[in-house]
């Protein structure tokens, strides 16, 4: 509680220090050192940065990006430019100017130096909470309404973890690259992208985010949706129904029976049939006798029941019948 209100009141400060007039910006910051100062802005926009940092390829791939739309007042170069987001940073640059000659890729001596006011990566990368406020100034509402509280905020995730920013096309926003991102923290789930059954992700056919929103939702394990059932239905349409008669367990969640990203059954299934079928059915009927009368010395066991496909083979409608005569889900 107290480290929010710490950051509250650090960015209460920044929002103050923008509406200085360029005459009280003194960029001789680093020379009252002593006691803790206000980061002041340097001005001036993009330009004032790319006099130093126009050279790096790495950095300036920004400029074709929805970012640096100077005529888009909610883009960073339509504001402050790139101090936007790395925060006012006058001293950064002033102690940069003090050295005669830059020379980029030589390990500088950082002695008397400044970064900037935000970093987002590297031996000097700022705090999480404060990157993640940086973003949040603009995009804290539409997929972002859960972020507070949510599993990966709560887990100290930074946007940039995710999010890579001075790139033409952020790579978890492409189908084909995002799941790998995501990968790289959840190993289990790419184990399950390997297995016999799996939903198409390394095809590049469904992504995480088909499913899941990584910004946090109000329903349960990230799911974009309230329920599991609500998710499969965007794509499963055919299963929502309404049917004549219905199977119990589908109504109540399809992961009764499927697990979502990879089995090593046929079809998503958490067991095969027989078995699945008499985790719930076995006390008794017809279905609780596989082998009756039948497992005699040297015979094969060859009720028709347990053969194959077992019990789908006739009740092949397990999700639900349509059919006048489907009561017991076998048309
Ligand atoms: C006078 C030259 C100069 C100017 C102007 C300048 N920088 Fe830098 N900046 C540097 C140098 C040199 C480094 C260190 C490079 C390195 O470590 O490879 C650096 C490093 C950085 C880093 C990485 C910090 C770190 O320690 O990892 C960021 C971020 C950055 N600059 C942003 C900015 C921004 C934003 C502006 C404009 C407000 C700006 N720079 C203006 C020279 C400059
Ligand atoms: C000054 C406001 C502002 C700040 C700060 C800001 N953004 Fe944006 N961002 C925008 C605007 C405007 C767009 C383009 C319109 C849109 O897609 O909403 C955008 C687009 C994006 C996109 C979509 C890009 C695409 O190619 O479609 C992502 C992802 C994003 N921002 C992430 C971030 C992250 C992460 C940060 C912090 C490091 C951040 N933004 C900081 C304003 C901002
Ligand atoms: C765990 C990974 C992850 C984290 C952390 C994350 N994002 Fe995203 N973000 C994504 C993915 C995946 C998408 C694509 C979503 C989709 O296609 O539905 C996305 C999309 C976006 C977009 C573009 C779509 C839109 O909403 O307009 C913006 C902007 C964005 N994220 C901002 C942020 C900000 C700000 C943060 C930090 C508060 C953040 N993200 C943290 C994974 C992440
Ligand atoms: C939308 C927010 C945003 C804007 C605007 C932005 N940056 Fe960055 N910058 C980042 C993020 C996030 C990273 C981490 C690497 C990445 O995602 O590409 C970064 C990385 C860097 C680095 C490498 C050192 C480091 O912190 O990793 C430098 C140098 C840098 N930015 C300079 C600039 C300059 C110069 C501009 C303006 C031309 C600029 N940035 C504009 C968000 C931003
Ligand atoms: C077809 C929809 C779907 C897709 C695509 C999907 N998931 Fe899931 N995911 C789910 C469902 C449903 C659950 C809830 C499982 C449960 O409650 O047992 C889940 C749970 C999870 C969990 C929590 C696991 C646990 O045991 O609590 C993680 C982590 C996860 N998914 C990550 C991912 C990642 C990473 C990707 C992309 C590689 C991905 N998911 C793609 C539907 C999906
Ligand atoms: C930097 C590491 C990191 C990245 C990258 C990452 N996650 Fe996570 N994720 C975590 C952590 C940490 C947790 C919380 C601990 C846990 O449940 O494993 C988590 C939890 C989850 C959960 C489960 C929540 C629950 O209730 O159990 C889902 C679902 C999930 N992440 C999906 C994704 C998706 C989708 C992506 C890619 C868009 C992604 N994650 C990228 C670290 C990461
Ligand atoms: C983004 C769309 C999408 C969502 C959401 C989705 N699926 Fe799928 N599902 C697919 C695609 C695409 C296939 C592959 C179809 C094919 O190969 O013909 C598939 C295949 C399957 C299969 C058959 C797998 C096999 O090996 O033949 C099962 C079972 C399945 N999904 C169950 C689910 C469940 C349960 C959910 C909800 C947790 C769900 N799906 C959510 C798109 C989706
Ligand atoms: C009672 C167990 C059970 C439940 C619950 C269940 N399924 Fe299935 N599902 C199966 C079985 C068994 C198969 C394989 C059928 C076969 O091999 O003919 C299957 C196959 C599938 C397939 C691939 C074949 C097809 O019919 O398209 C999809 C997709 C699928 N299920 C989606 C779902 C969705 C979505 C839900 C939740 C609404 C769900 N299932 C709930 C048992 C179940
Ligand atoms: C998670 C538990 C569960 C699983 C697994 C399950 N069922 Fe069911 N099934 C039920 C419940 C509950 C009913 C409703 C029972 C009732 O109305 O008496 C039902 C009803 C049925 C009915 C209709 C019977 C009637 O009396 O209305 C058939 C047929 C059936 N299941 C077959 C299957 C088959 C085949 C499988 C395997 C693919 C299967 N079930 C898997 C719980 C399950
Ligand atoms: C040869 C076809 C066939 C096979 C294989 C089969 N069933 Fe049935 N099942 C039926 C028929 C037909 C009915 C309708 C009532 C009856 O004749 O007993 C039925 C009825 C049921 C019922 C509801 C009545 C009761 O007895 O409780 C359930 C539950 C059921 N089957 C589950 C299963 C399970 C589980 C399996 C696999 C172990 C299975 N069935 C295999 C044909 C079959």
């Amino acid at each position: 509680m107290r480290a929010m209100v710490k950051v509250a009141l650090l960015y209460g400060l920044l929002a103050f220090a923008w509406m200085l007039p360029a005459s009280a910006q003194s960029p001789s910051a680093s020379s009252a050192a002593s006691a803790p100062q206000p980061p002041v802005a340097a001005g001036g926009g993009p330009e004032t940065c790319l006099k130093c940092h126009g050279t790096e390829a790495k950095i300036i791939t920004i400029l074709q990006t929805p970012h640096a739309v100077k005529g888009d007042p909610h883009s960073p170069f339509g504001q402050e430019g790139c101090e936007t987001c790395h925060g006012p940073s006058a001293a950064h640059v002033a102690s940069r100017a003090n050295k005669p000659k830059v020379t980029f890729g030589a390990t500088p001596d950082d002695t008397g130096t400044f970064t900037p006011n935000v970093v987002f990566k590297g031996p000097k990368i700022s705090a999480v909470a404060e990157r993640n406020a940086q973003c949040l100034t603009c995009h804290q509402s539409g997929l972002r309404m859960n972020w507070q509280g949510s599993q990966h905020q709560r887990n100290d995730l930074a946007c940039n973890d995710c999010h890579t920013i001075h790139v033409t096309k952020d790579p978890i926003l492409v189908k084909a690259t995002q799941p790998q991102k995501c990968f790289t923290c959840h190993a289990e789930q790419r184990a399950d992208s390997f297995k016999f059954s799996h939903h198409p992700i390394r095809e590049g056919l469904v992504v995480c985010a088909d499913c899941h929103n990584p910004h946090g939702s109000p329903g349960p394990k990230l799911l974009k949706e309230f329920t599991v059932n609500e998710v499969c239905f965007t794509c499963h349409m055919e299963k929502r129904g309404p049917l004549l008669w219905e199977h119990e367990p589908v109504r109540e969640s399809c992961l009764n029976c499927h697990t979502p990203h990879g089995s090593t059954q046929a079809r998503l299934l958490i067991q095969r049939p027989p078995y699945l079928c008499q985790e719930c059915h076995a006390s008794s009927g017809h279905q609780a006798q596989p082998f009756a009368g039948q497992n005699l010395p040297g015979q094969i066991a060859a009720n028709v029941r347990m053969m194959a496909r077992g019990c789908v083979n006739c009740h092949s409608q397990v999700h639900g019948s349509n059919s006048p005569n489907g009561a017991f889900l076998t048309r």
